[in-house]
């Protein structure tokens, strides 16, 4: 504890004299998520995010979360400096796709308009037609359905496969998942709810679709710490990154948390639901960058203006 009291006071001080803000992700440890806070950063979802960063008067961005937050901060704020703890921190939604395959597949339906999840490399946004997070997809496929647009979705199937039950477009998904919400169990999750029958259950819909079909809430990350403060359940399942227990217990500071389970037959895994990228944040290495600078996002400039567009739409979407 000493010796990350002196890491925090020395954050403090760097991101001072580097007129940086620290921007992080509700994924990220708890310290560093109170540290974003206390120093005039933010901690938010994905979406929100982007908007902060974007529109904060700071020269340097600490963004710690994974590579896409950073990368879209880039896009967004090319004249900022965007460090990263690590750029090693990466998705497995942007590793499962990759630009040559997916623009192989997109030019296969070229009738059919591009949405991505943010969770994708600059060079898929550049190829996509619109960018959304998990908190504002289901608006924004509402708007093109209504539009008569057919749609390609990549690369998360089962936010893709929620958005389309809960929609009804017309969509061809690609095949990807989240490595941590894949894992979500929905038999243990039922024995769980009959040991807890006064929980309500909240799902991020990353998770796979039978552990959508229990949810009392589906959300965003910031939705689903919205949900904690509302549903008047004394106890919340909650299935998606347990890090999100730090801001949500604030949130909702009577109720008992619970990790949704992600071993089957009834047992839970107590280490199981926790992004292994999001987890290479660490005070250490943010004070690091913030000395060293030599984490930092660049991108090239016309891959960077043709990212922007799709990005673009999205933020000035339902404003
Ligand atoms: P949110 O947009 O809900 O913060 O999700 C980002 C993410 O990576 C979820 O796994
Ligand atoms: Fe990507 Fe899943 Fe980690 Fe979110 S939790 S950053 S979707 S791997």
């Amino acid at each position: 504890p000493e010796q990350s009291a002196a890491l925090k006071q020395e954050i403090r001080e760097l991101l001072i004299q580097e007129d940086a803000a620290l921007v992080a992700h509700y994924y990220t440890d708890p310290e560093i998520q109170a540290l974003a806070e206390e120093t005039g950063g933010c901690v938010a979802d994905s979406l929100e995010m982007a908007r902060f960063g974007r529109d904060h008067k700071a020269s340097t961005l600490i963004v710690a979360g994974v590579r896409f937050m950073g990368e879209t901060a880039k896009i967004l704020s090319p004249e900022k400096r965007i460090l990263m703890p690590t750029l090693e921190a990466t998705c497995s939604l942007d590793i499962g796709c990759p630009v040559e395959e997916f623009s192989a597949f997109c030019d296969q339906h070229p009738q059919r308009t591009v949405v991505v999840y943010a969770n994708t490399s600059a060079a898929v946004k550049a190829r996509a037609d619109w960018v959304v997070t998990s908190s504002i997809a289901l608006d924004v496929v509402n708007h093109l359905k209504a539009q008569g647009e057919k749609l390609i979705w990549a690369p998360d199937k089962h936010l893709g496969g929620y958005v389309q039950r809960e929609t009804g477009a017309d969509m061809i998904l690609w095949d990807s998942a989240c490595i941590v919400h894949d894992e979500f169990k929905a038999k243990a999750l039922e024995d769980l709810k009959k040991v807890h029958p006064d929980a309500a259950v909240l799902v991020h819909p990353e998770s796979p679709e039978s552990v959508v079909n229990m949810a009392d809430a589906v959300g965003s990350t910031s939705q689903l710490i919205a949900a904690a403060k509302t549903l008047p359940n004394p106890v919340l399942i909650v299935a998606t990154d347990k890090a999100i227990f730090y801001k949500m217990q604030q949130a909702a500071p009577d109720k008992l948390l619970i990790e949704a389970p992600t071993a089957g037959n009834g047992a839970t895994c107590r280490s199981c639901a926790h992004c292994p990228w999001m987890a290479m944040n660490g005070l250490q290495s943010i004070r690091d960058v913030l000395i060293n600078a030599d984490q930092e996002i660049l991108i090239e400039e016309g891959l960077r203006q043709q990212a922007v567009v799709s990005l673009q739409r999205m933020l000035n979407f339902n404003k």
